[in-house]
């Protein structure tokens, strides 16, 4: 809140100390803002380089590395030789370990250590830029009118960046490769580092006390007005209230935004510097936010643009099918829009007004079914297709169509679960896809882990690899696939689709699938006995029973006695189906959670030499659990220059919030 008259440099030959002071404060507050964001945008670019090099170093030194190792296969790492030639490989490991798996926990609140430097060091230039060179010319330390009004400069200065991180299609993520998603940790954490800002600069104008005419001043009524939607706008981003009341906090979040805006702008209006007006840092938001929203609308349009056209029929055919699949899971299955591609493991938004209570409602979610090169002929010509048992529609859409798993909640997943019992169907506008791609052509393991609904997550990296591997542009010898459910009929969301995924793998890929059931109550359902789920009491303990599937008795019975509707009207996969599917001899079940940590290392030993990457998405537990076991010493650089795994991880865990 700079007085006007700040603006105006004096230009008479004998300078009083007071104007001498004002030319100092107008000038640093017009500088350091652009230091600032030569700072950030240095920070960026490394960001980026890091990511490239961190890229380019693992692909050369793994393939280097392996040539060299392989005389060494079988030794144990403790015996290995160090080779120095692996020392690259090993600090890029060091680097992955202490930046993205070590975690500080707060609560509900888990960040890595990359988070934590980055948030640090945007905090620190920011406080640094605020409060550096603020002794006066008279020998006065900290001058008060030298900082606040700088800190409102300095505040005005964020806001696009703020905005920025927050949009979908925004250019950060362009240049660095993080997601959008990724990214919003970002946005949140510098819009709350700007808080603090805003109440160092107003506090510094209110604490001398103001008159009851300054409050005149619309200038001084937009900024306060600015500020208080500010703070409301970081009390209702706090994890609770967007996890209780998500649309509350969505449609509040763009009114405040609109003040935050609008009281800036008017209340920078006062202040035009001779060479630059403050201005200049606010319009730049509403066309950050004005660009996302027309990529988000073209791509709305072209993807589908057969819905508003005149054939109504042809839209018609658009319209999404659903299933119940378990009470929990509704299946939904999309025709691809024309043009339409997406990466394994990549999200689209959908928009369904006839399911959705309010305007503009769109859901997240990841898209579980694979993007294919392969024809029909290439995808069913196995000998699973030919099964009696094999769902062939459902199972090829995996392949051709979009398909989502949908975990049923209280809101929209409910409505659409109602719908899906009666497998009506629904018009869906789709909007995206968001988030990284990633490539897994290039290394010899790959390890995916998924807790519940995460499977939509790394069945396509699943179908990816066996498709990757089958047409010779991936290197992949060996995956593993573990899937952590409660209920022992989640295994029917994709079962079918796994069994075919299995029947076309060629020979050259081993892939082993392993089943965890962890939910203990799941005896006591009305459904278990026609799933011929053991009791608990015949069950000796439930943490830690292997059970083979070639003798499997939880699902022999389900042979026979499966229904394909139960009682809660919900619809199961063909009996035969599913006990095909758990006797496949890459097929193993457990009850009770996995020790990942042990799985992890083994699957790093059976790497030796060669290059892994564990891509886990699930909530945060199970995303904290892959973390610890991906440290040292399974990637530690002395295990790294003893010829041990290069280990990628890929996380993915949004919690519902
Ligand atoms: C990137 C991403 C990918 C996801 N992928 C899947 C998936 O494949 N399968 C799946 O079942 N779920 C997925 N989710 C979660 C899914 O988006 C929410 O469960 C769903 O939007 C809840 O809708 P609801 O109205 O029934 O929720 P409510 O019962 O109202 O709330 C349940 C929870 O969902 C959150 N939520 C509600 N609306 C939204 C929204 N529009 N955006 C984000 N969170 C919301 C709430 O904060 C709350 O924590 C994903 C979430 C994200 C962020
Ligand atoms: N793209 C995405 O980010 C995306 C997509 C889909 C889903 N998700 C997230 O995935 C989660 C799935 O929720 P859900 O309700 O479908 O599944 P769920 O019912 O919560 O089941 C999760 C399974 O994982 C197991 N598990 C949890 N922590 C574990 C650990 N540390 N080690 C081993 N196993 C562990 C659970 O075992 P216990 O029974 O012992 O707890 C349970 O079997 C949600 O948080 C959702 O937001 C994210």
């Amino acid at each position: 809140m700079a007085s006007s008259s700040d603006s105006t440099i004096m230009t008479s030959k004998v300078v009083s100390p007071a104007s001498e002071d004002k030319a100092i404060r107008i000038e640093r507050a017009n500088e350091y803002p652009h230091e600032v964001w030569f700072f950030l945008a240095c920070l960026i670019a490394l960001v980026a380089v890091f990511r490239l090099l961190s890229f380019v170093c693992s692909k050369m030194f793994t393939r280097n590395s392996l040539s060299s190792q392989d005389s060494e296969k079988g030794a144990s790492h403790s015996k290995a030789v160090v080779n120095i030639r692996n020392l690259p490989l090993a600090l890029i490991n060091l680097y992955r370990v202490v930046a993205f798996r070590f975690t500080l926990d707060f609560g509900s609140y888990s960040l890595n250590l990359a988070e934590v430097v980055l948030t640090m060091m945007y905090m620190a230039a920011l406080f640094t830029w605020t409060f550096i060179n603020t002794t006066n010319v008279s020998g006065g330390k900290f001058d008060v009118s030298y900082w606040s009004n700088r800190a409102g400069v300095l505040i005005a200065s964020q806001i696009p960046l703020i905005t920025a991180l927050g949009t979908r299609n925004n250019i950060i993520s362009f240049i660095t490769g993080v997601s959008y998603e990724n990214l919003n940790f970002l946005h949140r954490m510098a819009a709350r580092v700007v808080f603090v800002l805003v109440w160092a600069h107003a506090g510094a104008k209110i604490a001398p006390g103001l008159e009851a005419t300054d409050l005149k001043e619309a200038w001084l009524r937009c900024g306060i007005l600015a500020a208080a939607s500010l703070t409301s706008l970081c009390i209702i981003s706090l994890r609770p209230v967007r996890a209780r009341a998500y649309e509350f906090f969505f449609y509040t979040h763009l009114v405040l935004v609109l003040l935050v805006l609008v009281g800036a702008y008017r209340h920078t209006e006062n202040f035009s510097p001779l060479v630059f007006s403050y201005q200049t840092y606010i319009w730049p938001s509403f066309i950050i936010w004005g660009i996302d929203r027309i990529i988000r609308v073209i791509r709305l349009v072209a993807f589908n643009h057969t819905y508003f056209g005149f054939d109504s029929g042809a839209g018609k055919a658009l319209d999404a099918t659903t299933e119940l699949l378990t009470p929990k899971c509704v299946r939904l299955t999309l025709k691809r829009p024309p043009h339409f591609k997406w990466s394994p493991g990549q999200v689209a938004y959908l928009i369904t007004p006839g399911v959705s209570s309010l305007p503009f409602e769109s859901h997240p979610f990841t898209i579980a079914s694979y993007d294919s090169h392969m024809s029909l002929k290439e995808i069913t010509s196995s000998a699973a297709s030919t099964d009696s048992d094999s769902n062939t529609t459902p199972t090829v859409s995996y392949w051709k169509e979009l398909v989502f798993l949908i975990n049923v909640q209280e809101g929209f997943t409910k409505r659409l679960a109602d719908i899906a019992a009666r497998k009506g169907s629904v018009k869906v506008y789709l909007d995206g896809p968001y988030g990284a791609t990633h490539n897994l052509n290039t290394y010899d393991t790959n390890v995916f882990i998924a807790g519940g609904t995460g499977v939509s997550h790394t069945l396509p990296l699943l179908l990816d690899t066996i498709e990757g591997v089958r047409s010779g542009k991936s290197i992949c010898k060996r995956v593993t696939f573990i899937w952590c459910i409660r209920d022992p009929r989640n295994i029917t969301w994709i079962s079918s689709v796994l069994a075919q995924a299995l029947s076309i793998t060629p020979d050259s890929l081993k892939v082993a699938v392993r089943i965890y059931v962890t939910g203990s109550s799941i005896s006591n359902s009305p459904d278990v006995p026609a799933l011929g789920y053991e009791s608990p009491e015949a069950t000796p303990s439930i943490s830690s029973v292997e059970v083979d599937s070639s003798h499997t008795p939880v699902f022999e019975k389900a042979q026979e006695t499966l229904p394909i509707k139960n009682q809660d009207n919900v619809l199961v996969d063909n009996p035969m189906s599913l006990s095909a599917f758990v006797n496949l001899p890459s097929v193993t079940m457990r009850q009770g959670r996995p020790s990942l940590t042990n799985l992890l290392k083994e699957e790093a030993e059976e790497t030796r030499g060669g290059s892994m990457c564990v891509a886990v998405c699930g909530s945060r537990s199970i995303a904290s659990a892959v973390r610890k076991g991906l440290q040292f010493p399974v990637s530690g650089p002395l295990t790294v220059l003893r010829g041990g795994a290069n280990v990628s991880l890929h996380v993915e865990s949004f919690g519902y919030a």
